[in-house]
């Protein structure tokens, strides 16, 4: 099966490079995917570069043109749940995009005609994400994370993405690559480490934090190629 794992920034898929064995490198659509072999798994690889528009494409590449059957994210997130510090991780059960508004329309923060607010990540890899957090006693959040293009080091926003949202993270990609992965019906699954609170300190903790929280999301993520089906 061939299972994409991407991240955002070069740092995010750095450490799963590091970890895999490297088999070609194809350039396609200004970016470059790294096809791989860990274990029974044939990978694709990617980072998208920031931001949504980036990662659907990226997305949509590895499904289409990589024939991508399930599609794991790992990276970095700001917290919005208190429970959540820097370097802790955190699944989605769900995604929506914060910075969708056609509200003057009279519809939700998020919504938009025939599509809906929330898009759900596979309940199978979630589970596999939860056995191996037990086996390893590691601590891992399940929640709702909000994506949106903006880097968000303001309390007053992110208190309003809480709010509208019911969010516990919050980060740049999330939400894009699953509504990809819902339309071409590919199960899909978003782990994201903490690497700052969104607030006034975000971008000095952000610089600070992004490689190691960055590792920590990857070595959890390729902890769980083990416990996924050939
Ligand atoms: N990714 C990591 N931290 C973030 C933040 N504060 N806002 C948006 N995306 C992020």
């Amino acid at each position: 099966m061939n299972i994409a794992i991407m991240g955002a920034m070069v740092e995010e898929i750095t450490p799963i490079l590091e970890r895999v064995t490297l088999k070609e490198t194809i350039e396609y659509a200004k970016n470059k995917y790294y096809l791989a072999s860990y274990k029974q798994h044939n990978l694709v690889i990617a980072y998208s570069k920031i931001g949504k528009v980036h990662s659907a494409l990226t997305a949509s590449i590895m499904l289409e043109k990589f024939k991508a059957e399930k599609l794991l994210f790992s990276g970095v997130a700001g917290a919005i749940n208190e429970q959540l510090h820097i370097g802790d991780l955190i699944i989605a059960t769900k995604l929506c995009q914060h910075d969708l508004d056609i509200s003057a329309f009279g519809h939700p923060y998020g919504y938009v005609p025939e599509s809906k607010i929330y898009v759900e990540t596979s309940s199978t890899l979630n589970n596999i994400a939860k056995k191996v957090a037990d086996k390893l006693n590691i601590n891992l959040l399940e929640g709702i994370i909000a994506t949106g293009d903006q880097f968000i080091n303001d309390t007053q926003k992110k208190q309003w993405i809480k709010d509208t949202f019911n969010a516990d993270a919050i980060e740049m990609e999330g939400a894009s690559v699953g509504f990809v992965c819902d339309a071409f019906g590919v199960e899909f699954f978003v782990l994201r480490a903490i690497s700052d609170s969104a607030d006034m300190d975000a971008g000095f903790d952000f610089d600070k934090f992004l490689e190691t929280s960055a590792q920590n999301s990857a070595d959890f993520l390729i902890k769980m190629l083990d416990y996924i089906d050939e």
